[in-house]
Formats: C-alpha cells, structure tokens, sequence
C-alpha cells in the first residue's frame, strides 16, 4: 500500500535536488494508481487537499470534479503532476502584449506525469464524467508564494492577481453543478 508519510518524507529528502528528484518520486508513486488511491482514499469531493506545507515544498492531492475547467494562472515555481486516476488537459500559454495565447497542450492520463517549470501558465480541464485525481507537488508554498502569482480570466485571457478562495470555490460550484445534473 502507498505510504503517503513515507512519500512526503521522500519529498522533504528530495526537495533539496530540485525537480529531478521530485519527478522520480511522483513518478513512482503513480506507477501503481490501486495502491496510491488506497493510500489516499477513494476521492469524496472535488478540492485541493494539502499533504504537506513548508517555504520550500507544497504536496496537493487534487481531486478535479467531472467536466471542470480552470483558468489560466501561473505558479512562479516549479512542479511536478502525478496523475492516478482520470484525465487531465493542459493548455499552455504565453504572455502577448496585452493577454496570453495559447503554445501548446499536454493531455495526462492515468500514470501521467506533468514536470512544469517555473514561468509556465496553464489551464486545466478534467474531460471526463468523473473526478480526475492527481498528485501535484511545487517547489515553493503554493498558498503563500514569494512573489504574487497571475490568474487569466478565461473569456478575456486578460490578467488579474490570483485568487486561492476563488481557486476553491471553482471546485466546489463545479461538484455541485455535476451532482444537480445527475439527479
Ligand atoms: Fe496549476
């Protein structure tokens, strides 16, 4: 069974190696997805769930709810994404003169794994009529950043301060909108 003490120990021990190091241990971690969701249990709710937080180090169990999408925002530190059940689709962006446009894409299945570094900007879409569940590990303290981080409205891709409650209750409204449509 996964340890997820044994796994953020790893983590602290790694951190020190910066993302290589933490890329091998997210990576064998979702190598086997049955014994990571026994580990952390079967997901309830959608919701970013902290494993550990320190200055230098951030673990996240994110468990994406069906259909959701977030906007484009940065992390101003480096991470690493560990995916052990569902989907999730990246798009990359780049800042233009006055918004940002969209470079690239990475869709990350079971298994999958996502190694960010620290300028990107991304949004993320759980595709599937289920919770995507995801390992997500950052360099830094996610809530707390050194420097303030970028969110992008999704309809005008233009640029505000990032906003952790508004982070938050995106889960929450996305869950709620599911389960209403179920009944
Ligand atoms: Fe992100």
């Amino acid at each position: 069974m996964f340890d997820k003490d044994h796994f953020i120990q790893d983590c602290i021990n790694g951190i020190a190696g910066g993302q290589a190091a933490i890329r091998e241990i997210v990576e064998k971690a979702v190598s086997n997805r049955e014994r990571l969701m026994d580990g952390l249990g079967e997901p309830k709710h959608a919701g970013i769930t902290p494993l550990y937080r320190s200055h230098d180090l951030t673990i996240l169990n994110f468990v994406w709810a069906p259909y959701m999408s977030l906007m484009p925002h940065n992390h101003l530190m480096f991470s690493v994404i560990g995916i052990y059940y569902g989907r999730e689709d990246n798009i990359f962006w780049r800042r233009t003169e006055n918004a940002i446009e969209a470079v690239g894409a990475k869709s990350l299945g079971t298994g999958g794994l996502a190694i960010l570094d620290r300028d990107i900007i991304h949004s993320v879409t759980n595709p599937i009529g289920k919770m995507t569940c995801a390992i997500h590990v950052y360099g830094g303290d996610f809530f707390e950043p050194d420097e303030p981080r970028s969110e992008w409205d999704h309809e005008t891709l233009i640029e505000r301060p990032w906003d952790i409650n508004k982070v938050k209750s995106i889960f929450h409204e996305a869950e709620a909108r599911f389960n209403a449509i179920k009944k």
